[in-house]
């Protein structure tokens, strides 16, 4: 079947985000013929897909009618069942909430409590650090006799970053990997989780973060996870259940996420060589590229919202309760918005993409992200004379978060 005859119910298929002509394909036509269809995937519970630039920021702005609570991604039903047996019938969010899934003015101020580490000022005093690690992360390339799969590059160089803002120690990283991917690309059969996977990948994460909680609580400093331990909402210190939940959104949201826009900025760098030399030649565009690497690869393929009473979206009747698929990916290459969308332009000038979201859930560490990829490619750029594909890049089977997986490369070092 070509992208072409794709269906709706396609975007609910993991396998779908393998091929992103087919992805493409499928949201363009949608955003054309009709932008916001009511989906009925097998095993799924019907959503609206929200296709359309417009469409999709006036839904996150507007969040007293679309809320987050009580869902945040279309994965299969079984798996929601199957975590519930595995918890004897608790729902996640009673051992698990986190700021995705808040509203109003309690989401805001759980969400205060980190702010400030995540504004670009407060970043400043880890910017050193994040270079450093660049820097070491593109030193390994040169220890591999030129040629690698990327990823193996790309893929802990975020991990350390946020791990080392939270004080995991470096040899706990593979597992935080691990269990990162068992949450957010539960469907890539890769990565190992079988139904109910995330959910106990969690319980895992749980035990894990016990240790840190308990030393910060005895001894706190004035570390993020220090902050969060200790942190107080309407003057009560926050539960046990809310203190793991920050901890797992930031550690699970602060890597995967940026390693996929590193792997998929260099494989769209390496199929468009023109805007490569570019980039080489003026490095000041530097910012202009990351934004189109981000408009590019959007790692977070949708999150959900869910209406609070009847209305009227997109000439389309929704119901309260309805659920809303927000596609990012499609958003960001909405013809409406972007001049020539399926052109890769380092120098895209605006760049007004919904890679990070927007409204008052937009993406808390998209600040960081963005000097973490400026610091990996301005690192590469300068220690990498030549690089080139060696091999068929493979992406994440995953309707959530994913991006490129493995991207085989062939280079020489300065
Ligand atoms: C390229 C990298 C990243 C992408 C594409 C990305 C994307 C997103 C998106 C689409 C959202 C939801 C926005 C919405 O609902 O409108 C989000 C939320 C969030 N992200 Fe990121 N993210 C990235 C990196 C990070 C990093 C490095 C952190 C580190 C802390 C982070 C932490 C969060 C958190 C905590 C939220 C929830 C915010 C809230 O609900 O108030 N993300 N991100």
């Amino acid at each position: 079947m070509s992208e072409i005859d794709l269906p709706p119910e396609a975007i609910a298929d993991p396998r779908t985000f393998t091929d992103p002509a087919k992805l493409n394909g499928l949201l363009a036509r949608l955003r054309k013929d009709d932008p916001m269809p009511y989906v009925e995937a097998q095993g799924y519970a019907p959503f609206w897909l929200v296709t359309r630039h417009a469409d999709l920021m006036a839904i996150e702005r507007d969040a007293k009618q679309f809320i987050n609570e009580p869902r945040q991604a279309m994965l299969p039903l079984a798996y929601e069942a199957k975590a519930r047996e595995a918890a004897g019938g608790q729902d996640t969010k009673d051992f698990m909430r986190n700021l995705i899934l808040m509203d109003g003015d309690e989401h805001l101020a759980y969400r205060e409590i980190t702010q400030s580490y995540f504004t670009p000022k407060g970043l400043e005093a880890i910017l050193g650090d994040v270079e450093r690690l660049a820097g070491e992360f593109i030193g390994r390339m040169a220890e591999k006799n030129g040629s690698c799969d990327f990823a193996e590059i790309a893929m802990p160089f975020p991990l350390r970053v946020i791990m080392s803002m939270i004080g995991v120690p470096p040899e706990d990283e593979p597992m935080m990997m691990r269990l990162t991917q068992q949450t957010l690309s539960s469907q890539d059969p890769e990565f190992g989780a079988a139904e109910g996977g995330a959910r106990n990948a969690m319980l895992e994460m749980y035990q894990y973060f016990q240790a840190i909680i308990s030393d910060r609580r005895a001894n706190p400093t004035d570390d993020l996870s220090s902050t969060v331990v200790n942190a107080k909402v309407n003057g009560e210190y926050i539960s046990e259940r809310d203190v793991f939940g920050y901890f797992n959104i930031i550690a699970t949201a602060g890597h995967d996420t940026t390693s996929y826009s590193l792997t998929g900025g260099l494989l769209a760098l390496l199929q468009n060589p023109q805007e490569m030399a570019r980039l080489r030649a003026d490095p000041a565009l530097m910012p202009l590229a990351v934004e189109e690497i981000l408009r590019w690869t959007n790692p977070v393929k949708h999150f959900v919202r869910t209406a609070v009473t009847d209305c009227e979206v997109a000439g389309k009747q929704v119901k309260a309760g309805d659920y809303l698929m927000m596609s990012y990916p499609s958003a960001s290459f909405d013809e409406a918005v972007f001049g020539d969308p399926f052109k890769f332009r380092i120098d895209r000038k605006p760049n007004r993409h919904l890679a990070f979201g927007t409204g008052p859930h937009v993406c808390l560490g998209q600040y960081l992200a963005r000097f973490e990829l400026t610091a990996f490619f301005r690192e590469l750029l300068e220690r990498v004379e030549h690089i080139e594909l060696d091999g068929e890049p493979r992406f994440v089977e995953g309707s959530f978060v994913g991006g490129v997986k493995y991207l085989p490369v062939r280079y020489r070092m300065r």
